[in-house]
């Protein structure tokens, strides 16, 4: 901090001696590139945790542990009883006892930490979300408080800590997905549940007092039962505030399992669609997550040999449909029981590196509108500039509600050779395109207003096509 404010007081000095000199162009052209500097500086530094979460609009989830030893669902395929939680569920294949000792045979000896998080940088991922602990109660550090950790298997390695090193020192968004429901712990669920909650948050204490800065928690829900008296969410929360004040959280604090959702206080920053593309909201963040594997169980987060990969279309889609709602994906991936993201996966991810190195601007840093996206596609915009998304086309045009400001300029950002022409009418924005110009995926249009796209919408309510 200290050496950024002298350097820029010498960069300041820089500027009076020139313009002494009598230098005035150079001074004059130096202090505008400094002031603009500063201005970018300053709203870097004032952006807050969320917005930063928000703009970053792509992020990497890992669901992996011991589980990946048997290539079956993590947690869900344990067979015996879930309390508090779903019984009998039809993914239990693995008996109790053959489940809990899995951790014997795990030693990942290819994990390397640098290597996924370099692999998330390649595909445009800004942020990770790691799998701390699953429902399966199965602990990825070094926790003192129970025995059933990573520190206890031949790998004896602490995961959590080397991954949040590496993102560290990548400058990527560290997030820790911690699973309240524990259905390994014995205390869980029991009487009060004081026993529990209490081991709860002595293991929450762990992981955001060993690990530096922690900027998400992604909780994924507790079994049934109240909020306030037997989960006590007030003390968990207060917890967690207290030790990363800057932390940013999702909504399934608040949520029971599958069960009643409660009015809580507790509500988190942003809503979480699974395995599905969120609505339209832009009163609210939200976040889609989404397994790169899909199995007909609906799993798929962890190690899934028998899964089926999403193609490069569907990934696509799924990141262009969450920015043009106003949201983000995070993109699951399953590291297998060697800590290797599968190859196939990994190359899917770089191909979608390689789609955002080319129309990344469409996507980070963006909001969605001033369009409501439809069957067709979809928009979203910054500043003066709009992004057309679409993927459907009404043959060789879109029709698409007026807007109040000029079309400045007209791009066919997925092919500038192939030329895109707009019509403003009073009712009416209409592209054209021919038929054989159209990309097969997503054609994106960029429009360039004489105006902000945000004042388009009247209350924040995006334009729709009657
Ligand atoms: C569900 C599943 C869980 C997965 C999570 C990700 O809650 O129970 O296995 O981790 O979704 O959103």
């Amino acid at each position: 901090m200290k050496s950024k404010q002298s350097y820029q007081n010498y960069l300041i000095r820089c500027i009076i001696i020139m313009a002494n000199k009598k230098y005035t162009v150079y001074s004059i052209a130096f202090a505008v590139t400094f002031l603009m500097g500063c201005k970018e500086e300053n709203k870097k530094a004032t952006e807050s945790p969320i917005q930063i979460f928000s703009n970053a609009r792509f992020g990497m989830f890992i669901h992996w542990d011991m589980s990946s030893v048997a290539g079956t669902e993590i947690s869900w395929s344990r067979k015996g009883s879930k309390p508090l939680d779903i019984t009998g569920d039809s993914a239990g294949y693995v008996a109790d006892t053959a489940y809990d000792n899995l951790y014997k045979k795990f030693n990942p000896t290819n994990f390397d930490a640098t290597k996924w998080v370099q692999l998330a940088k390649d595909a445009g991922m800004k942020y990770i979300v790691y799998t701390t602990k699953h429902h399966g109660g199965f602990c990825m550090w070094d926790t003192k408080q129970t025995d059933y950790n990573i520190m206890n298997t031949s790998f004896h390695r602490d995961v959590v800590k080397e991954l949040s090193e590496a993102c560290h020192k990548a400058g990527l968004m560290f997030g820790l997905y911690y699973s309240p429901r524990d259905w390994h712990q014995p205390d869980y669920g029991v009487g009060d549940n004081k026993k529990y909650v209490a081991y709860m948050n002595n293991e929450l204490r762990e992981l955001l007092t060993n690990y530096g800065k922690v900027d998400i928690i992604w909780w994924d829900s507790y079994g049934k039962g109240n909020l306030d008296s037997f989960w006590r969410i007030g003390e968990t929360y207060k917890l967690v505030k207290g030790l990363q004040p800057d932390i940013i959280m999702n909504n399934r604090l608040a949520e029971l399992g599958y069960y009643n959702k409660q009015p809580a206080a507790f509500v988190g920053d942003w809503d979480t669609p699974e395995q599905t593309i969120g609505n339209f909201q832009n009163n609210r963040h939200w976040e889609s997550c989404m397994s790169i594997v899909k199995t007909p169980d609906g799993g798929g987060w962890s190690y899934r040999p028998d899964g089926t990969l999403r193609s490069f279309d569907e990934c696509v889609h799924a990141l262009v449909s969450c920015a043009v709602g106003d949201g983000n994906l995070l993109l699951d991936v399953g590291p297998n029981q060697l800590g290797e993201i599968p190859a196939d996966q990994s190359s899917r991810l770089l191909q979608m590196g390689d789609w955002l190195k080319k129309y990344g601007a469409s996507i980070y840093g963006t909001r969605g509108g001033p369009y409501k996206n439809g069957d067709w596609g979809g928009s979203t915009y910054n500043g003066n500039t709009v992004y057309l998304h679409i993927g459907k086309w009404n043959t060789d045009k879109l029709i698409l509600p007026a807007l109040h400001s000029k079309v400045l300029k007209c791009t066919n950002l997925s092919n500038p050779e192939n030329v895109a022409t707009f019509e403003q009418t009073d009712k009416n924005l209409i592209i054209h395109l021919p038929v054989n110009k159209q990309d097969s995926v997503d054609t994106i249009i960029m429009l360039e207003l004489d105006g902000s796209a945000a004042n388009e919408m009247k209350n924040n309510n995006p334009l729709e096509m009657k």
